[in-house]
């Protein structure tokens, strides 16, 4: 099994490419060696490497700057994941992709499903959502994994934010009304492994395998920012912890608007693959890792 994991250096990938080497021959690429934004050298990337089974972790992820380069974002979070689809299909592989929660308008206001209508509020969004339908208008075996809030102990992330700011500074003003799942990069790659470890027995031909669609996965249970932020701050040792007051989201305004609600359901991803750990249980985890 030849596994082809891109955005080797993102949260996701530098996880992904630890997590798998028992189940293949990993080759794992960052920005250098496969340019999203190159789609040619997609191609030629992938035609060289010949993997049974790409998994794409990299992303235009910075969800304000998109605003101002929407076309960049569309082609590495679209046209590039339907370029690596279509190279996949002729070699009769497999692709795992990654989404987001950001193809929701935030409105639904209780857990979202698979078969919920999108409707993303910013480029960002957008973008990923239009990379789910590249991905989908190719008849490959695929995976599309719709997240949610992302941290670790590496790259850019809320957790790392709050962390610095609480050695910074003695008080923190944090939204309290916006939900989600914090989900931790390893719970993810964990669980890619095992789908994968799964599916290779099955093998990933389009006529043995049924699996391919969208699936929620986030850890389970449901947080504001601020709640996280006491967990983070609860369970992380040697920290003097500030003071964190709740405030609304209009009393924080960012340039790019997020959905108030994102939190999705699981269900269908745990009822096909296996369980998923509550986000408190894995934050501790990850803080103490
Ligand atoms: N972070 C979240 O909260 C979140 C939430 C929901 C879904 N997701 C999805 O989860 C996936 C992984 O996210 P993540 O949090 O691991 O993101 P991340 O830490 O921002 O990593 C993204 C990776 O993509 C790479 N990349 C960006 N532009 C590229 C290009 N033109 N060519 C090649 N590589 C490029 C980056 O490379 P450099 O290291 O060189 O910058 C980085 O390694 C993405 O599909 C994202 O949309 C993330």
């Amino acid at each position: 099994m030849k596994i082809l994991v891109t955005g080797k250096n993102g949260q996701i990938g530098y996880e992904l490419e630890r997590n798998l080497k028992s189940l293949g021959e990993i080759i794992a690429v960052d920005r250098r060696q496969m340019d999203l934004s190159d789609l040619e050298q997609v191609r030629d990337v992938i035609r060289t490497v010949r993997p049974n089974l790409i998994i794409n972790a990299a992303a235009y992820t910075a969800v304000d700057k998109a605003e101002s380069e929407p076309e960049l974002a569309m082609r590495i979070n679209a046209e590039a994941p339907g370029v690596m689809a279509e190279e996949a299909k002729k070699l009769g592989a497999a692709m795992i992709h990654y989404s987001t929660d950001y193809v929701f308008d935030g409105k639904k206001g209780s857990p979202y499903f698979e078969t919920d209508a999108t409707c993303p509020i910013n480029v960002y969004g957008a973008t990923k959502l239009a990379g789910e339908l590249a991905i989908q208008n190719v008849n490959i075996p695929h995976l599309i994994l719709r997240t949610s809030w992302v941290y670790g102990m590496r790259g850019k992330n809320f957790l790392l934010t709050i962390l610095r700011l609480a050695n910074e500074q003695k008080e923190l003003d944090i939204v309290s009304d916006q939900y989600g799942a914090p989900t931790w990069c390893r719970t993810i790659a964990d669980l890619t492994r095992y789908v994968v470890s799964q599916s290779q027995i099955k093998r990933w031909y389009p006529e043995e395998w049924d699996n391919s669609g969208i699936y929620h996965l986030t850890a389970q249970g449901q947080t504001t920012w601020f709640e996280f932020t006491e967990a983070i701050l609860k369970n992380t040792v040697n920290l003097k912890p500030p003071k964190v007051r709740p405030i609304k989201t209009v009393d924080y305004p960012l340039p790019v608007k997020r959905p108030e609600y994102s939190v999705m359901s699981s269900d269908k991803f745990i009822g096909r693959f296996c369980n998923i750990p509550e986000w408190e249980s894995a934050l501790k985890l990850c803080v103490g890792s």
